[in-house]
């Protein structure tokens, strides 16, 4: 196992963001698809969280979280606006993001593609282009180059299990195709895209540290007792949680996980998972709360022999509920590692309220709460009680102070 430098923190405490959902005034695929008023009467992206202006800012704010690291997003549309044009501004403007965020003690981890597409790539058929490869590893070693080593931790691509099947098959994003066969095409593209742009990073950057952000569900038998349930469950482990992420066992140095939630899987709805029992208590996303999940998704990940990062992990609701969340999904990990899985970081998603996708502005999913008329930011009472976990943990690994006690909750 690839040893961890020395020079880091022990263990990454962050927060995650992504350039469309929190930037605000791009001009890209998703942009596209709701000005076409594909969000059914939610407000689209506009303006979000203003962060490309207000970067600076928001960094003091994350470092009174004290947070070590931070996850974010370079937007590919501003940076190749057309085919092989590079914006020396948009990569300038990425350089100062950086190291704005290094200044304050921040390691930056950059996700390269994060759901959205330049509009010449999407009207090209994006991922499906058997060019798509070649296209995003020749904007990688743009974006490589120009940030050289003051990025060491890179995600080429997030999620693609999710983008695949919410883009391609169950047709919710953009493009909005609902096609299976196209889901399958898709997936030794975005394959083929990692790989590509693995090794055009290494060449560059030979010490830097290369994975992806896979999303994985605790996929669990609707009825225990089923043979037919716990089969549909295995099924859906293998393909949606590690098919990709076996095939990208060469070309990953670490491996990220997203985490959220349980679903069930109940005959005979085969590969169509239930989101939660009725009467259980859920987000508002509609997500049940199952740290244990996390838990158990990360001893399996340890057969990998990687380190592992938890690129995302967060909650929609109320803020007493997110403190909870968080003390829960912390503890999932401490334990993990007491069961030997090298677990290296932990990122809350999200640091800001910010544009959940096709749900749009009403989930709130930050530490830190904004008002979107005023661009105005309140830390949140669970941006508090991350503070205290990380300042308990400091140079600690693996994790295992927990303050108590819970702080009382507000209305934010
Ligand atoms: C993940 C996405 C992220 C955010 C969270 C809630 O699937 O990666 O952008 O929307 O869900």
């Amino acid at each position: 196992m690839r040893q961890w430098p020395a020079d880091l923190p022990p263990f990454l405490w962050g927060a995650a963001t992504s350039s469309h959902q929190v930037e605000g005034g791009n001009h890209n695929d998703w942009t596209q698809w709701e000005e076409a008023g594909r969000l059914q009467g939610r407000v689209p992206s506009g303006e979000a969280c203003d962060h490309y202006h207000r970067f600076e800012k928001d960094f003091q704010l994350f470092r009174q979280i004290g947070i070590n690291a931070y996850r974010l997003s370079v937007e590919w549309s501003r940076i190749e606006p057309a085919p092989g044009q590079f914006s020396a501004p948009a990569l300038a403007h990425y350089q100062r993001v950086i190291e704005s965020c290094r200044a304050q003690g921040m390691e930056p981890v950059l996700t390269l593609h994060h759901f959205t597409l330049p509009i010449w790539f999407a009207s090209r058929g994006g991922f499906l282009n058997p060019d798509a490869p070649a296209l995003f590893e020749r904007f990688v070693r743009r974006v490589v180059e120009a940030l050289g080593d003051e990025v060491r931790f890179y995600v080429t691509i997030n999620e693609p299990m999710i983008y695949a099947v919410m883009s391609y098959g169950l047709g919710t994003w953009p493009p909005g195709h609902k096609r299976l066969t196209e889901v399958w095409k898709l997936l030794p593209r975005l394959l083929a895209s990692h790989q590509r742009a693995y090794r055009a990073i290494k060449e560059s950057q030979p010490g830097a540290w290369v994975g992806l952000a896979h999303h994985m569900v605790a996929f669990e038998p609707y009825d225990p007792r089923s043979r037919l349930d716990q089969a549909d469950s295995k099924v859906l482990h293998y393909l949606f949680n590690r098919r990709f992420i076996q095939q990208t066992d060469s070309t990953q140095d670490f491996i990220g996980l997203n985490y959220y939630s349980r679903q069930y899987t109940r005959h005979p709805h085969f590969l169509t998972p239930v989101p939660a029992k009725p009467g259980a208590q859920v987000t508002d996303m509609g997500w049940e709360v199952y740290p244990e999940g996390m838990e158990m998704l990360l001893r399996d990940l340890k057969g990998f022999a990687k380190p592992i990062l938890v690129t995302e992990n967060g909650i929609a609701a109320d803020d007493t509920r997110r403190v909870q969340f968080i003390a829960d999904h912390v503890r999932a990990v401490s334990r993990a590692q007491a069961e030997g899985a090298i677990v290296r970081g932990y990122f809350y998603w999200s640091a800001l309220d910010n544009f959940e996708w096709a749900e749009g502005y009403r989930p709130r999913f930050g530490l830190i709460a904004v008002d979107y008329r005023t661009q105005e930011r309140t830390l949140r009472p669970s941006a508090d009680f991350y503070r205290r976990i990380i300042a308990a943990n400091r140079n600690l690994w693996p994790v295992s102070a927990l303050p108590a006690p819970v702080p009382p909750a507000s209305g934010l």
